[in-house]
């Protein structure tokens, strides 16, 4: 293999990349970015990579989870806070169902790139390139917006840095409180179909606080908080590169733009680049990976991404659709589990189900989605293996993106707040009733109910 430097995934195939006119103004922005504070620390990555191979081996769970594009106009107060509140309630019912320890990583602080299938879009016979996300260009469709901009890298790098500044100040001010689960509350907490139920969980908590704070790891007496980390999907490797750093007393290169990058389906060949830029840097990282991911090429993942089998390193996001992954995922476990590696297995049950509607939205079914979830936790026990977290997409707010759900939401509901930029998130009833259901189909088959 050849040797790795921060810029050695330039000698191969990198899909997905923007291609910017101006090579000077980038090269401006990447030393301006390189000089930069780094967004995270080793410190952190390092705490959560520990912790993530608790999760792997079934003693903490990982509850991912944050909007499909984060675009900039998601840095507002209100936004963040409804994000953090719903990731809190979520993993709260979890932790209360699965008796383990929650490690909550949103999708935010940095997911503003995504992967396109098409390069370009065509209206009324004019071609631009596609939207690619608020990191590389901008919606409107006219020739200047589409165009990348590399000054969007150092905007993407301060509303980053402006979102992790609010959730440490929230986080250490007392927000993330166990003591105070109200602070959590959405305005609509009182009316969601299942909130009687959260409450109860939540008085419950309340009363065996002791226990709980046993059950978090933390010293009893000591549980004042629950941490947050981010990640987004690696997607704009000069992005990346910019913020890949050594840092003293430790060996080796941490990406210090976000605690867990990913490396999307469609950019995760073996042989390309985006594995190549991964393999080199300290950080947990997460695979997507799909129907076409064969045994081969897991396996190839595997030894290119943890050829130590360093605890906590590689988590795959398997996401299917509930019609595949029972014959997808048990020969994936073994080829795991052959290779003699440990892995965390994350269940992303939103992106192999999605479809059209009839208007030309995309959306998701509830039914669908809890269905694949809970296959794969079937599956896993069945097989010996650990289900050792969840991705979701999903919105603190009210938006009507996701079919069904206890309120029955239809087609035709869509159209009254649809708000995502690329693919439909499960709404904020909707995330908290799915976190119960997942939560009591655990207890009851483990027998804790
Ligand atoms: C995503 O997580 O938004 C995404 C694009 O997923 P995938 O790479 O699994 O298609
Ligand atoms: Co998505």
């Amino acid at each position: 293999m050849n040797e790795w430097r921060p810029d050695s995934w330039r000698l191969k195939t990198a899909k997905q990349q923007p291609v910017y006119p101006d090579p000077e103004r980038l090269d401006k922005v990447m030393r301006r970015l390189a000089a930069l504070p780094p967004l995270v620390t080793s410190w952190e990555i390092e705490r959560l990579k520990s912790q993530v191979a608790e999760a792997a081996t079934g003693r903490g769970f990982l509850l991912q989870g944050g909007a499909c594009a984060e675009s900039f106009d998601h840095c507002q107060p209100d936004v963040i806070t409804a994000k953090l509140k719903i990731l809190l309630q979520m993993s709260l019912i979890l932790m209360y169902g699965l008796k383990r320890r929650i490690i909550r990583v949103g999708r935010f602080a940095g997911q503003y790139s995504k992967p396109r299938s098409e390069e370009t879009e065509t209206r009324d016979g004019l071609t631009l390139p596609s939207f690619r996300g608020d990191l590389i260009n901008r919606q409107p469709f006219t020739a200047a917006d589409r165009t990348p901009d590399p000054d969007l890298l150092l905007e993407g790098y301060q509303r980053a840095a402006l979102t992790l500044n609010f959730i440490r100040a929230l986080v250490d001010g007392g927000f993330a409180d166990f003591h105070h689960p109200e602070y959590w509350d959405l305005d609509f907490t009182r009316h969601a179909p299942r909130a009687s139920e959260y409450q109860r969980m939540v008085q419950s908590i309340g009363d065996s606080l002791g226990f709980m704070e046993t059950l978090a790891g933390v010293q009893p007496g000591g549980l004042t908080r629950m941490d947050f980390f981010a990640s987004h999907e690696g997607l704009h490797l000069l992005y990346e590169q910019s913020q890949t750093r050594q840092v003293p007393r430790r060996k080796g290169w941490y990406d210090l733009t976000t605690h867990l990058p990913w490396i999307g389906l469609r950019t995760s060949d073996p042989d390309g680049a985006h594995v190549e830029f991964f393999r080199g840097v300290r950080n947990p990282i997460g695979v997507k990976i799909g129907p076409e991911t064969t045994r081969e090429r897991l396996r190839e993942l595997i030894d290119i991404l943890l050829p130590d089998n360093e605890p906590g390193r590689l988590t795959f996001i398997h996401r299917f659709g509930r019609d595949k992954v029972e014959t997808c995922l048990p020969p994936l476990i073994e080829e795991a589990r052959a290779a003699g590696k440990t892995v965390l297995w994350c269940c992303d049950p939103m992106h192999g189900n999605t479809e059209p509607t009839a208007n030309g939205l995309k959306t998701r079914r509830f039914d669908n989605i809890l269905a694949e979830l809970e296959q794969s936790f079937a599956i896993h026990a069945d097989m010996g293996s650990v289900q050792g977290g969840v991705h979701f997409e999903l919105s603190g707010d009210n938006v009507t993106e996701c079919i069904g759900g206890a309120r029955g939401l239809t087609e035709t509901d869509l159209a009254r707040a649809y708000k995502s930029q690329v693919d439909p998130r499960l709404n904020y009833e909707q995330a908290l009733e799915m976190a119960m259901l997942i939560a009591n189909k655990t207890a009851l088959t483990t027998g804790r109910a």
